[in-house]
This record gives structure tokens, C-alpha cells and sequence, in this order.
């Protein structure tokens, strides 16, 4: 039996929903003599993809440590900032200096992390500075800092609003504060609050980070943390809690300091109810979940090109980066990172460079990311079509009613969007146990 909701996702057709696709960092084999050879003369030759780029620098540190928080930082009182900014404009200056990237052209720069809003705004701006001299931009590239309300005094928001920072990417988590305090967030509610109304009033576009199947957290709790996004006219990227090994929230549950996260259950339950207050408050669903209410936001996704256009990251810990068929992630420690760029070594830890068969199958997760694959395309590179390759997925996954196909392309339904990290698991060589 299959269950509708009340805007028509389906709540029931896997037993449990996916949150994240195949071919994630996770995945990506440590670096070897070849691959990095192969990835040099790989960036040695011209960038015919006629797809623009997203730059993401990362300043991965942080002043505070969230309970949940898997990402690679370093604590602020560890890091000798300017040192590491000089060496994360090094590293970028070594990528600059490539024929592939002298021939990318660049519609985003993104400051990521980490929280990026550790650094003063000078620094910030600085920062931002060298990578406009250094890398071909688009007409209308825009800039987006990553930042928390811990380290955002409104006086810096000022500063960056001056300058043209486009949009502010903020970690608010929760608007509850008594998750908050459980989680380690140093900052309240009404602070986040204050830093997000604030820079909407200079005009700044604000995408604030909200979780979801957090411990204790209760469906009225969700429901007010979305209201209040809304509320405050700010784009929403929600992310559903992993508790990963080796964060300080897996030790609190394991001692019983904390609660455990709810069941698979009741996180399809929490996604179905943001998708609903937000898409009834007129916002539209792209990518990995994240909810815009501006048109042209919608179409514009960093990951458009996937898996053809690239995302050039750099900085300690880094780890989404992709140029075509080679995915990279940075070395995570700080100190081993800096060492590595002085030499004049690309500070790549893990490198994979996929096969044909695997870009076929990189393509599909297209469909994860709300983009449909375009036949054409497909065509192009890989002279066949996804019928062809693909059949017994495909048809499957129509029968369901998660996907659709024209002569154009093959999309995911309404239906799909709910399984959307399912029906990428689908593609991948070994299926998801
Ligand atoms: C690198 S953080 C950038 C935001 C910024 N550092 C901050 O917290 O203000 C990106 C987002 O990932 C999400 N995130 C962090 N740890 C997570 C986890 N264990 N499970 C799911 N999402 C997580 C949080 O919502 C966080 O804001
Ligand atoms: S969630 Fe953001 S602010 Fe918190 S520790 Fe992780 S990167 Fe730092």
C-alpha cells in the first residue's frame, strides 16, 4: 500500500529513504603517483566543456565546535590565520596558472568552510579580491560567504553588503533554543535571527542552513525553525541529521547525554512537512534541497553542468571538488595542508578519476540533483542513449512513477523527488545495502 500526502509526494515506495547519492567523497580512492600525474596533464590541456564554474576557497575553521559537525576544521585558536590564507591564495595561484583553468570561465565565488566569517571583512575581501584578479569570470558572477552568527557581527555584514557579496550562506541550524544549547550552538536563536534580518535589510540574499531529525526534536519544533525562515525571507537549504563516528554528538548518544535521532520514519516524515510548508509558501525545491522563492535562483545551480562543468575547491579539508571525470578531496589537517602547498604540491588527499561506464553513471545522478539528463547530451558523449544503457532501471523506475522520459529527456516525477537519492542509488555499480 502506498500512502499520498497531502501535496501528492508519495511517502512509501523504498523502506528507506536515501539521503545522498552515489560517487560522494567518501568514495574517492587516496591520491597515487598516477592519478596526480594524470590529473596534471588533465589540467595541462584546454577546457572545451563550455560549462561555467563555481571557485570555492575554504577557511576551514571554526571558533566553536557543533555537536553534530562532520566537516574537517580546525579550531581558530589553532591556526595562524594569515599564514593560511597566504597559502590558500598559493595553492589557488597554482591552479590559476593552468591552461585549463586560464580557459574555465567562472560564474561563482564561494567562500566555504567551515565559516569563512572567522576572518575580519578586510581579510574576507581580500581573499575574494585574488580570486577575481586571478580567474576568468562571467558577466554576472556572483559572490557567496559562508558564515555563522557566532562570528558575523552585523558590522562585518555591513562591510560585505558595501563590497557586493551577493548572498550570505548561514548555518542556523534550529531556531529552538533549547536544541540549540544540546548541540553545542553557542549563538541563540534570536541572534541568528538578528544577523539574518539585518543583512536582508542591506539586501543581502541569505540561505540559511536548517536541520531536521535532530535528538528531541519535535515536529511543533521543525514546523516553528521553517515558519520562522519564511518568516524571515531567507532561502533554506535543509539538511537531515547524519550522526557520523567520531563527532562529539555520536559520543553524547552513545553515553546517553543526548537522545538518539528519530527513525527513518520520522525523518521522511519531518522532509515531507518542510517540502510542504515551503513549497505552499511558494518556494521551489533545487538541487539537494535547497528551497528558493526567486526564479532565476531556481535555475541557477552551481551544479547545472554536473558532471561535466566542475567545482575547483581548495583549502584544508576540502572535499567536493570536480573537474569532468576527475573528483578530488584536499588533505584535512591544517598543519600537513600548509606544509603540502610551500612545497608546491597540490594538496590533494583523495583522488578519482571515473571511467566512461562510471560517467554514464554519474550522469544519471543528475536526477538526484532535480536536473533532468538530457538525451542530447548523452548522445554526445557517450553515443547512445540512457535506454540503452540503463533499460531495466529505467523502466522500473517508471513503473513506479519516479521517473519520466520524453524524446528530450528522462526527469524525475513529483513523485521522485521524494526518492530522489534512491533512484540515484539505482545507477550506481553495486546497489546500496
Ligand atoms: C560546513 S557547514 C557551513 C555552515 C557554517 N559552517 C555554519 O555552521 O554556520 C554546512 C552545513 O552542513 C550541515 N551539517 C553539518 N554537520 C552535519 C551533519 N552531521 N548532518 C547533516 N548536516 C550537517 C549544517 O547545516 C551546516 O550549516
Ligand atoms: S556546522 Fe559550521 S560552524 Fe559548526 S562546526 Fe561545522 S563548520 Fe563549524
Amino acid at each position: 500500500m502506498t500512502k499520498t500526502s497531502a501535496n501528492g509526494i508519495q511517502s512509501e515506495v523504498y523502506d528507506t529513504r536515501e539521503n545522498w547519492p552515489p560517487y560522494t567523497y567518501r568514495d574517492y580512492p587516496d591520491i597515487k603517483a598516477e592519478t596526480y600525474e594524470s590529473f596534471m596533464e588533465f589540467l595541462n590541456t584546454e577546457n572545451t566543456s563550455g560549462k561555467l564554474m563555481e571557485l570555492q576557497p575554504w577557511v576551514s575553521v571554526c571558533d566553536s565546535r557543533c555537536a553534530f559537525c562532520y566537516f574537517p576544521t580546525t579550531a581558530s585558536s589553532k591556526v595562524q590565520i594569515g599564514s593560511y590564507l597566504d597559502l590558500l591564495k598559493k595553492e589557488l595561484g597554482m591552479y590559476a596558472k593552468t591552461k585549463y583553468v586560464k580557459t574555465s570561465c567562472f560564474d561563482e565565488i564561494v567562500l566555504g568552510g567551515g565559516t569563512p566569517s572567522v576572518l575580519g571583512a578586510e581579510e574576507i575581501i581580500d581573499l575574494i579580491d585574488y580570486c577575481k584578479a586571478n580567474f576568468n569570470t562571467s558577466k554576472e558572477y556572483f559572490v557567496k560567504v559562508t558564515g555563522s552568527s557566532k562570528t558575523l557581527a552585523l558590522p562585518k555584514i555591513k562591510k560585505l553588503a558595501e563590497y557586493g557579496v551577493y548572498q550570505m550562506d548561514m548555518g542556523a541550524q534550529t531556531f529552538d533554543d533549547k536544541l540549540r544549547k544540546a548541540l553545542c550552538l553557542p549563538d541563540s536563536a534570536k541572534d541568528v535571527e538578528e544577523a539574518i534580518k539585518y543583512a536582508r535589510k542591506l539586501g543581502l540574499v541569505v540561505c540559511a542552513d536548517i536541520m531536521y531529525n535532530l535528538p528531541g526534536q519535535t515536529m511543533e519544533s521543525w514546523e516553528a525553525t521553517i515558519k520562522k525562515t519564511i518568516e524571515l525571507d531567507s532561502e533554506v537549504d535543509c539538511y537531515s541529521l547524519h550522526v557520523d563516528p567520531g563527532t562529539i554528538l555520536e559520543k553524547m548518544i552513545k553515553n546517553g547525554q543526548s537522545p538518539p535521532q528519530g527513525d527513518a520514519e520520522y525523518e521522511k516524515q519531518m522532509f515531507i512537512k518542510a517540502h510542504e510548508i515551503l513549497t505552499k509558501a511558494g518556494y521551489k525545491a533545487v538541487g539537494h534541497d535547497r528551497y528558493s522563492r526567486v526564479e532565476w535562483h531556481m535555475r541557477e545551480n552551481c551544479l547545472n553542468g554536473w558532471p561535466w562543468g566542475g567545482i575547483l575547491t581548495t583549502g584544508a579539508g576540502c572535499f567536493m571538488g570536480y573537474l569532468q571525470r576527475f573528483s578530488y578531496s584536499n588533505l584535512e589537517d591544517i598543519n600537513a595542508y600548509m606544509e603540502t602547498v610551500k612545497s608546491g604540491k597540490l594538496p590533494i588527499s583523495n583522488l578519482s578519476e571515473s571511467t566512461m561506464d562510471d560517467m554514464m553513471r554519474r550522469t544519471m545522478s543528475r536526477l538526484y540533483l532535480r536536473l533532468p539528463v538530457s538525451k542530447k547530451e548523452f548522445m554526445e558523449k557517450f553515443q547512445t542513449t540512457p535506454e540503452k544503457v540503463f533499460p531495466k532501471q529505467i523502466e522500473k523506475l517508471k513503473t513506479e512513477g519516479l521517473l519520466e522520459t520524453d524524446d528530450n529527456e528522462v526527469r524525475l516525477t513529483k513523485k521522485g523527488e521524494l526518492w530522489k537519492g534512491n533512484i540515484a542509488w539505482e545507477f550506481a555499480p553495486q546497489a546500496k545495502t
